[in-house]
């Protein structure tokens, strides 16, 4: 409603004013706006750059929108999964609806008693997005108003759980075992009472704020670290210690996480020999990947490659190592498009050109598939027919692009056995990375096989077209 009529004002002004020649009135009007908007953006940047560190999964969208009274500065991730992109704009949605009903209502009842001006507020939003190698994604939203002026020291936080490989929201109450919160009770209270500087500030009636049923532990994230919770500005600490927070290892919380899923029950195991997946995705490349080759040569390991078709085109002889040393090749599609946001001829044209590029290396169609993005819905399951396969362990080394970084994600990752571990052959970095993990990985037992190995070996099944071998399975 609001924007629209601001839009139809304008053009009207516009059109109006240039009927008399008077243009200068028209462009300082879109200058004020651009300003405010370029001033908004900059808040907004600063707001947002708090959370960056943990945006761990999706892509950052920014919204930006200046209106009076109310202004809106968002940012949410797009993740590439349909429904839970669908679910978070319905969040964002309902948390838009309800500072506008808050504002708005304290406009209405404060004018008609002093007849003042109204009160101009600005939404600011941001988020972390925290990823589990069980594709578990938690989402935790910062929400703080500014209302003339005014930035509000309170932030309101709320957290949302996504399954990114079944592509749907899992509610809170699902995800906490037996004893989660006596569990964080118990070690928060230890924590905050003997730990500096929490020990000095905490309120002296803590015992009864941090019960297990005093409704603390129902909002929490899950991380590769542990259960992170949140305590709100003057919850548990005088307001100087801002919103706290608190990462409990999984261990100290006595289980592990138990995210509901029909493929959880695995077949027994076929193979007792420790197996992990070393993939590398978004190659070749002539410098990264035959280096990663190097390593796999020289320790007699296997890998799996999904490739781009543009680059398969490119670098042939590449791909054409990897096929030789026995690794799996297997397609990225042609150039990384999103394949969630493509029609059916879209991702089928895409399909066939990827094909034909890999005929022309290999003299063969790639037989396996991996999504860019990770993003699947049934839309490409159904154009996909190879098996799918995505991974358990990402180790981020398109952000670090430090060699030192991708092998502390590996090594902190508890046992390996049946892990499919996700890198990019593109970067020199992550192929550095790979000299040292792979006689690493031998040193500790590991057998290093491509996807479709370990899928049979470990799980005694072979791999079927259009099924999507996810987080959960290669756990
Ligand atoms: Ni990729």
């Amino acid at each position: 409603m609001k924007p629209k009529r601001i839009i139809s004002f304008l053009l009207i002004s516009i059109l109006l004013l240039s009927c008399c020649g008077c243009s200068a009135t028209s462009s300082g009007l879109s200058m004020l706006n651009r300003k405010k908007i370029t001033e908004l953006t900059q808040k907004g940047e600063t707001y947002w750059a708090a959370y960056q560190e943990h945006q761990e999964t999706g892509e950052a969208t920014n919204v930006v929108e200046y209106q009076k009274p109310l202004s809106y500065v968002l940012q949410y991730p797009k993740t590439g999964c349909a429904a839970v992109d669908e679910r978070i704009k319905g969040i964002v949605t309902d948390i838009r609806n309800a500072f506008d009903q808050e504002f708005l209502q304290a406009n209405t009842s404060e004018n008609e008693i002093k007849n003042s001006k109204e009160t101009e507020a600005t939404l600011y939003l941001g988020y972390e997005a925290y990823l589990t190698d069980n594709d578990h994604m938690s989402l935790v939203f910062f929400e703080t108003h500014e209302a003339d002026g005014v930035l509000s020291p309170h932030t309101r936080i709320q957290i949302f759980h996504f399954d990114l490989g079944e592509d749907m929201e899992i509610p809170a109450e699902e995800l906490m075992w037996t004893d989660f919160a006596k569990n964080a009770s118990a070690y928060t209270q230890k924590y905050f009472t003997t730990t500096e500087p929490y020990s000095k500030g905490i309120f002296g009636n803590y015992a009864t704020l941090l019960a297990p049923d005093g409704g603390r532990f129902d909002r929490f994230a899950f991380t590769t670290e542990g259960v992170l919770f949140y305590f709100d500005r003057y919850d548990l600490f005088p307001g100087s210690y801002g919103i706290v927070s608190l990462t409990i290892p999984y261990e100290d919380m006595r289980t592990k996480i138990e995210v509901p899923k029909a493929d959880t029950l695995l077949p027994p195991e076929k193979s007792n020999k420790k197996m992990v997946a070393l993939t590398y995705d978004d190659g070749p490349n002539p410098i990264a990947t035959n280096a990663i080759l190097d390593t796999l040569e020289q320790y007699g390991a296997k890998a799996t490659f999904f490739d781009l078709g543009h680059l398969v085109e490119r670098y042939p002889d590449v791909v054409k190592r990897e096929a030789a040393l026995g690794c799996e090749v297997g397609s990225h599609s042609y150039d990384h498009k999103n394949f969630s946001k493509l029609t059916a001829a879209q991702i089928s044209a895409d399909v066939q050109k990827t094909a034909a590029a890999f005929q022309k290396a290999l003299g063969k169609d790639p037989s396996v598939f991996r999504p860019p993005y990770g993003a699947c819905n049934d839309n490409v399951k159904k154009q996909i027919s190879m098996p799918i396969y995505l991974w358990s362990i990402d180790t981020l080394d398109w952000k670090s692009r430090n060699a030192k970084a991708i092998l502390d994600v590996i090594k902190t990752s508890g046992d390996l056995d049946g892990k499919v571990i996700l890198m990019h052959g593109i970067y020199t970095s992550s192929a550095e990375a790979t000299a040292i993990l792979v006689p690493y990985l031998q040193g500790q037992g590991y057998e290093l096989v491509t996807v479709s190995e370990l899928i049979q070996a470990k799980h005694g099944e072979i791999p079927a077209n259009g099924k999507i071998y996810g987080y959960s399975y290669f756990q």
